[in-house]
């Protein structure tokens, strides 16, 4: 085993992979200019606060997974960490940059690391990678469908099928607390079934208990009083407007009562994404909701908002399982190689003005027979050759079609465009085979 590996949880992302990737990014960013949520970018780390306060302190994303960086000597007062999540740095950024005064929403998106200091396993990495998009000043429902219906455009687009949404409504400072009391109410009466970790959260998060995955708790769970028979008139309202608004779309959905998420600042709307037939928490594909209270919490003004995130990683594996594996990583169009093993300066011309012309090209560095060069570039899935020999002089070179194996001389003025062609004839001719 070599000496030195990627660090526990995160993953070297080889060109094949990171080629995938760039494809979902691509897909984002269209999506994104298309709905018209521009990019932003927020630094990897962020003071602490802001993520105790924004994201909530008594969560496993600030209790348990923090990365805390501390910058030089150690000398400085501030706290820091790397961000664990875009949401709290984005709503830091809109009151920092005083976006309350544009018009609102302020629609926003981006794409980026993120970290966590989790235990790693399939699908939960302590580095991997969101698109976050956020739309910041609109109490909805309408604004919330359409977040909803641009997660699902993005799944369709980059060819991941049967993503369901789990929606519910979580109520707000209004009605939330009186439903959190019954809850309390219910499962302190029965604190002796409770095992050891749920009883924690009974004291410091009481509405998490309803996400344990302990299979202990499955029949409390089940029985428990639901929110949604709790909601005041308000919440009710919207919770019924949003789901006009997503059968309106076509959308479907699914109801999940006990669907109350892992970070604090929640209000009223929440959901995850999953693809059919995966429910385990680390399989959601993606997840988010409103947050009605949190430009407040970070020191602007009472603003609603909602948003989402959605795990590339989770759906680069998503696409794995169903057989997908499409990448863009591209073979180079040509190699040029040549009859003169030491000649790579003319070589390495060829290619270079190729490549000032725009193809992809590949010019064969290493001093070996012709031969060897023309077995390397085949091997690459070049589908030509460019040989310099002795035409060369004359300005000529010779380019080789290696599936035909057929070969002709092109003048190297006309060289870009004639390959060009026949790429092209490659691509779309009757023997192009994919
Ligand atoms: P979250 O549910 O913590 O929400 O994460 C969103 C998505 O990120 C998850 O559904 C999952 O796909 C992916 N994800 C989370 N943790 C990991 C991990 N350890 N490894 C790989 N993928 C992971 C948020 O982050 C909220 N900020 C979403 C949001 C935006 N709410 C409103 N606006």
């Amino acid at each position: 085993m070599p000496r030195y590996q990627a660090p526990r949880g995160t993953r070297d992302l080889l060109p094949e992979e990171r080629a995938r990737l760039s494809r979902l990014e691509a897909t984002a960013a269209d999506l994104a200019r298309r709905y018209g949520y521009p990019q932003i970018d927020t630094p990897l780390f962020e003071q602490t606060e802001v993520f105790e306060r924004g994201v909530g302190a008594v969560t496993d994303i600030v209790e348990k997974e923090l990365f805390r960086v501390s910058g030089g000597s150690g000398g400085e007062e501030e706290r820091w960490a790397l961000r664990p999540e875009a949401t709290a740095g984005i709503v830091r950024a809109y009151i920092q940059h005083g976006m309350q005064t544009l018009a609102q929403p302020v629609r926003l998106s981006l794409v980026g690391e993120m970290f966590r200091y989790d235990r790693p396993q399939a699908g939960r990495y302590r580095q991997f990678r969101q698109w976050d998009v956020e739309a910041i000043g609109d109490a909805g429902p309408a604004i919330d469908a359409e977040i909803l219906e641009l997660a699902y455009r993005f799944y369709s687009d980059v060819g991941v099928m049967g993503v369901e949404a789990h929606l519910n409504s979580i109520g707000d400072r209004a009605c939330r607390p009186a439903y959190v009391e019954r809850l309390v109410d219910y499962f302190g009466k029965r604190e002796s079934q409770l095992p050891g970790l749920e009883r924690h959260r009974l004291r410091s998060n009481p509405l998490r208990l309803l996400d344990s995955k302990d299979p202990a708790m499955a029949g409390l769970i089940a029985a428990a009083p639901r929110i949604t028979d709790h909601l005041c008139d308000a919440c009710r309202e919207h919770f019924d407007g949003l789901q006009a608004h997503l059968s309106a779309l076509g959308l479907t959905f699914r109801l999940e009562p006990t669907l109350v998420r892992g970070l604090d600042y929640y209000t009223r709307t929440v959901f995850e994404f999953y693809v059919e037939g995966q429910h385990g928490q680390q399989d959601a594909v993606g997840s988010g909701g409103r947050y009605d209270g949190l430009v407040e919490l970070l020191g602007g003004r009472p603003t609603p908002a909602i948003g989402f995130a959605l795990g590339l990683d989770r759906v680069l594996l998503a696409l794995a399982d169903a057989g997908s594996t499409s990448t863009d990583a591209r073979h180079p169009t040509a190699v040029v190689v040549g009859a003169n093993p030491s000649d790579t300066a003319t070589r390495l011309t060829v290619a270079t003005q190729l490549r000032a012309a725009g193809l992809f090209v590949r010019a064969e560095l290493a001093s070996r027979k012709l031969s060897r060069q023309l077995e390397g570039a085949a091997r690459e899935g070049s589908h030509f050759a460019i040989i310099v020999g002795d035409e060369f002089e004359s300005g000529q070179v010779q380019l080789k079609d290696l599936q035909a194996g057929t070969q002709r001389l092109v003048n190297v003025a006309d060289l870009a465009r004639e390959l060009e062609r026949a790429e092209g004839s490659h691509r779309h001719g009757p023997a192009a085979g994919g």
